[in-house]
């Protein structure tokens, strides 16, 4: 997601901030652009372009921008379309204080409707936009620009990583963070601010990390650090020893690794706005951006069409529609449902899922589905995409850039998406009774934290990958929501590790596939369904009596599996009917780790690209 960079020091500040967004490109953006405090007048000269830094610097290729002091930013769109209006700086009216930012203002509509009552006219769509006219509003009423930021921050609620600068005091630049990441590097007789290392790694190897809700004022000779009440904070800096390379990674060997890691921070931006919290117990889903009326609690059916990965989002998706909103699921591949000449009702939902929003069977299957007078709603992960942009509504999965070509936090905030509405429908349509839906909102809060503990703990998991990336067949199998995971788990292990894996619905095996279980086969079954342990145990028997290697993937305390499988990862507990969007962390960490152990590139997996923009 954006990049920020931002400096203070003797050189000219736009070729340094050009070149230090050109590090950050790496998080993925859609748009770019500067803010640098003239030298030889009182105003922020502010430059900005959509699309790659390239049509920046050929905006202002032919005019000499002067001035040491300036923010630079690359922008990931979320509220409003990628535009020149919609890049950053942001600015207040009079222009006389810029802000970049990364992360997202959860408030920004209350806060943009206070700000409009007070006479402010808006320039973008943006969520950044109140920031600075906040700011703006504060400094009148202080007179001080620190004290201004400060009292903005008190009243944001949500991500920032924040530079801002100001024509009244051109010695300095004003820097926060809360969850958004942010350093400080410090140079020479000249300091920088950076979402990441890289940026300032030719000029530094001293930086700051700033923490949560930490500020930094930079100055060319000095740095002061503070807390969220505005005290001093005096620290010692850190110094970095790795290399430009694999700072674009985050230190992760690979994006692969580095975005499943990320899944954790992905729930919480997925999951936050969404949630209404009664004091600290979450008490209901609002989806700002859909209208939830009448049609939805009327329809007949819900209809879901998607591709690959995005696909068994879906089928995910039907499990969870149909056991907490009881209403009839059809999904589809899209490449199947457009040639289908299918059948559509006016009362359907129908519900494209696509990470890139640009995949051209799912796009012509949104076509057909408007032709047909469905309302479409779209789940995509890029704003400004095609299918955002066609379809009537559209939930954004805030999952942040995905590099690598295998999905893995596309997905599974593809599956937040798909339970939030699920849940949701489920009140509205009276399936769910009131304490039924708070405790399930209880525990999907409870996802990011789960999370993180599966990805903290993954050495279990790269054992096993060392002990069985030579098999010659694997094969996942499930139950109900297993068996939809099981899908996911087999794609991802395919497409990284290029070995023969498929998955099964566990009670299928006996009707054909068991014939092809020998002793080189590893059978992989996820197990979230307690109801269901036994079932799934003495199909897992069935296998290991042939030969196989067994493992299980379960949210189980009891030993259930013990018996039966060489290997039992254990997840965190939680409600069983939301586990798969932790059961497929095991499964794609596997998947990368039999990557790895095969000499494969994880993040460029051979014949696949990341947007199938043909048929
Ligand atoms: C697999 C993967 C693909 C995509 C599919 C649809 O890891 O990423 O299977 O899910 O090509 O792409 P989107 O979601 O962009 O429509």
């Amino acid at each position: 997601m954006c990049g920020i960079v931002g400096y203070v020091g003797s050189k000219q500040a736009t070729p340094v901030l050009i070149n230090g967004l050109k590090k950050l490109e790496y998080r993925g953006y859609d748009s770019a652009g500067v803010a640098v405090l003239s030298e030889s007048s009182d105003e922020i000269l502010v430059r900005k372009s959509k699309g790659a830094i390239k049509f920046l610097e050929e905006k202002i290729a032919d005019e000499v921008i002067k001035g040491s002091v300036g923010i630079g930013h690359t922008r990931w769109a979320t509220h409003g379309e990628p535009s020149d209006l919609n890049s950053h700086p942001h600015t207040n009216v009079s222009g006389t204080i810029a802000v970049v930012h990364n992360g997202i203002i959860e408030n920004y509509a209350k806060l943009k409707a206070w700000l409009q009552d007070q006479g402010v006219v808006f320039k973008s769509q943006t969520d950044t936009e109140v920031i600075a006219h906040l700011i703006n509003y504060f400094y009148e009423k202080t007179g001080e620009i620190f004290k201004a930021v400060l009292e903005t921050l008190h009243r944001l609620e949500g991500s920032y990583a924040l530079g801002v600068v100001c024509t009244k005091y051109p010695d300095r630049l004003i820097a926060a963070r809360k969850e958004s990441p942010l350093i400080v590097g410090l140079g020479k007789g000249e300091n920088f601010i950076a979402s990441d290392v890289p940026p300032v790694l030719e000029y530094t190897r001293d930086v700051y990390y700033l923490n949560q809700n930490e500020l930094a004022v930079l100055y060319n000779d000095h740095v002061d650090l503070f807390d969220s009440e505005g005290n001093k904070i005096v620290r010692e800096p850190s110094h970095v020893d790795w290399d430009l390379s694999s700072a674009e990674k985050g230190g992760y060997a690979h994006f692969m690794l580095k975005e499943i890691h990320e899944q954790s921070k992905a729930f919480t931006d997925t999951l936050r706005p969404r949630l209404v919290f009664d004091g600290e117990t979450p008490s209901d889903i609002q989806f700002d951006e859909i209208e939830f009326g009448e049609d939805w609690k009327t329809a007949g059916r819900i209809v879901i069409t998607a591709c690959g990965t995005a696909y068994h989002a879906g089928v995910v998706g039907k499990y969870a529609f149909e056991k907490f909103a009881r209403i009839p699921v059809a999904v589809d591949v899209a490449s199947e449902f457009r040639y289908r000449n299918p059948i559509l009702n006016q009362n359907d939902i129908f519900i494209v899922i696509s990470q890139s929003g640009e995949t051209a069977d799912t796009l012509a299957a949104l076509r057909l589905a408007k032709q047909a007078g469905a309302k479409v709603i779209a789940i995509t992960n890029c704003v400004g995409s095609t299918v955002s942009r066609e379809a009537d509504e559209v939930i954004y999965t805030w999952a942040g850039p995905e590099i690598a070509v295998a999905s893995t936090k596309a997905y599974t905030t593809q599956l937040m998406c798909l339970y939030l509405l699920a849940l949701k429908l489920g009140k509205e349509r009276h399936t769910l009774s009131e304490s039924e839906y708070k405790k399930l909102l209880s525990e999907i809060a409870l996802i990011p934290e789960k999370t993180k503990e599966i990805t903290e703990n993954q050495s279990e998991i790269q054992k096993f990958a060392s002990r069985q990336f030579n098999k010659s067949k694997i094969f996942y199998i499930g139950r109900q929501f297993d068996s939809a995971s099981s899908l996911e788990s087999a794609l991802k292990l395919k497409e990284v590790s290029y070995m023969h894996c498929e998955a099964f619905a566990a009670g299928e095996l006996k009707h054909g596939p068991i014939a092809l279980v020998d002793s080189d086969t590893l059978v992989v079954a996820i197990a979230t369904e307690p109801a269901l342990y036994e079932k799934l145990a003495s199909n897992i028997v069935e296998v290991k009596s042939r030969g196989a290697v067994t493992m299980a993937i379960t949210i189980d305390k009891t030993g259930a599996f013990n018996n039966c499988c060489d290997e039992v990862i254990s997840i965190p507990d939680i409600e069983p009917s939301l586990a798969s969007m932790l059961s497929i962390i095991p499964a794609q960490l596997f998947a990368y780790y039999c990557s790895i152990l095969r000499g494969n590139d994880p993040d460029k997996p051979r014949n696949l690209a990341k947007s199938v923009t043909v048929e």
